[in-house]
């Protein structure tokens, strides 16, 4: 039944009033806990411009052992991205995408971890479009998608040895929208990489297949309780009972409906309060404990680049393709404007809109496939077979590459019964769901779970990197009280 025009007006109300609601109450929160009134003194600024030339100053190492390089797209847009390699070297691939509010800066403590395997194996931290040093794009739809599949090929063929690509794997590390994006490509371009790690963020299919079943059967109850209220006054209850994980996991991503609301809005809500906002965001990453929470550092690991920085150049070369685009000097300019094309992807459609393939990226994948089906190695086998499984789909977004699910129990954002429950059903073969119950959403800052991660990497990706018959054993050695929720 088409939508009435009544109905779709009333829609529209609901959702500016939940995003005014929510803009509001943000600007509530701040106040309330002074974050207008607390200045940044003058040695707040000071330091954020030493931790911007830290992270952001081309002609120098951002992180120990690493540099800046860029990958031009065929759309001409650049990315940026930091690499402990220069160039083919042995060792597998790991590749890492960040989430919202950050750039590749966010996985400074990880890769400081003794577990990473930063001697054998070639890291590439990305900064996801709009976001770090990379290119803001004109839209963050399935563009993104396109890219990062571009980017990925682009760093196969860049890191791995040309007689040593039947036995090096690639592996893709996704937090939060790189977790998003990462189901994606795991379902649509599986043939990218030979294994995926991501962590807490939802699988977007399987979390409206979760809000249809809770509406569906929250709306069966209640057709009840219509039928004769008085005998079935109960049904009334229960009806809002079962609908209440959706409102619960609706009330928590609010700010999502903030982010949709105009530009200048969504921009206030980046600066107000001395960037309350991603101050907050980033401090939710560190417990009180770890003592490692440097405000300035994630300010300048979320906002990229300062205007100063966008003069520098990759070996002071002063080449334009050496250097940041002129839409990251737009964002350097105004935290308003680098907080918009932050947002973008909750706006455009990224993790939701159907992916048309350019010819280019099918060709791409195509090769990629073909490679692995004539691989003499049974695990490459294995995966080409799943992917040609392209007409039977079980599950709409149903993964087809092996992937290690790692959830924070603790997440804030993104809650067990909407956007966890079920994925096991969408798993490939040799995958694993694995609930760390005292970790949140920032799984890759945490100390205690970001050692989880790294060891899961290693293993992977190591040295004497095999294949893991049960992954989850092996982190209950690291962290106790690790839950196995789903296996493949
Ligand atoms: C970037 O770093 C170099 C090397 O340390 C330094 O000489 C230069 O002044 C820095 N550039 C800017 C714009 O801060
Ligand atoms: C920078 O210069 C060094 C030595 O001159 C060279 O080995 C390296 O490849 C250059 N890096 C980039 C990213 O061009």
């Amino acid at each position: 039944m088409a939508k009435g025009p009544f109905r779709s007006l009333a829609e529209r109300v609901a959702f500016y009033w939940f995003a005014f609601f929510n803009f509001f109450l943000f600007l509530f929160l701040f106040l309330k806990n002074g974050a207008y009134t607390k200045g940044e003194s003058r040695q707040d600024e000071a330091q954020y411009a030493i931790e911007k030339d830290r992270f952001w100053n081309l002609s120098k190492p951002p992180l120990p052992g690493f540099k800046h390089y860029f990958h031009t797209l065929r759309s001409h847009l650049k990315l940026h991205y930091i690499s402990n390699r220069d160039g083919p070297a042995r060792g597998n691939l790991v590749v890492f995408f960040h989430g919202f509010p950050d750039s590749s800066m966010m996985w400074r403590h990880l890769f400081q971890e003794k577990e990473l395997p930063l001697q054998d194996a070639s890291i590439v931290a990305v900064d996801l479009p709009g976001m770090g040093g990379s290119d803001s794009f004109p839209k963050y739809d399935t563009e993104v998608l396109e890219a990062l599949t571009e980017f990925v090929i682009a760093m196969r063929d860049k890191y791995i040895p040309l007689d040593e690509t039947e036995t090096t794997n690639t592996i893709i590390v996704g937090h939060d929208w790189g977790c998003v994006l990462g189901f994606r490509l795991a379902s649509e371009a599986p043939a990218l990489a030979d294994r995926f790690i991501l962590t807490n963020a939802p699988h977007v299919e399987l979390a409206f297949a979760n809000r249809d079943r809770v509406l569906q059967s929250s709306s069966k109850i209640f057709k009840q309780f219509r039928q004769s209220p008085v005998q079935n006054w109960a049904c009334l209850s229960k009806s809002i009972k079962t609908l209440n994980p959706l409102i619960q996991q609706t009330l928590r991503m609010g700010y999502i409906f903030m982010f949709n609301l105009p530009a200048i809005f969504v921009g206030h809500m980046g600066t107000a309060a001395k960037c309350a906002f991603i101050r907050g965001a980033n401090n939710l990453g560190y417990s009180r404990k770890s003592g490692e929470y440097r405000a300035q550092e994630c300010k300048a690991s979320s906002f990229g680049p300062g205007p100063e920085e966008c003069t520098t150049s990759i070996n002071s070369s002063s080449k334009p393709e050496d250097m940041y685009g002129s839409t990251v000097l737009d964002r350097a300019k105004s935290h308003g404007t680098a907080f918009y094309q932050m947002t973008g992807l909750y706006r455009d459609g990224a993790g939701t809109l159907p992916w048309t393939k350019s010819l280019e990226t099918i060709a791409d994948l195509y090769a990629l496939e073909t490679s692995a089906s004539e691989s003499p190695s049974p695990s490459r086998r294995r995966s080409s077979i799943s992917n040609g499984a392209l007409f039977t789909d079980p599950r709409k977004g149903c993964l087809k590459a092996p992937t290690y699910v790692l959830w924070g129990e603790k997440d804030t954002a993104c809650g067990k019964p909407i956007c966890l429950d079920g994925l096991g059903d969408y798993l490939a073969k040799d995958s694993e769901i694995i609930l760390l119950p005292r970790a949140g959403h920032w799984t890759p800052v945490q100390q205690e779970s970001r050692a989880v991660l790294a060891k899961m990497i290693n293993l992977c990706a190591g040295k004497n990197a095999k294949p893991v018959p049960k992954m989850a054993d092996k982190i209950k050695e690291v962290y106790e009280g690790a839950v196995l929720l789903a296996q493949k």
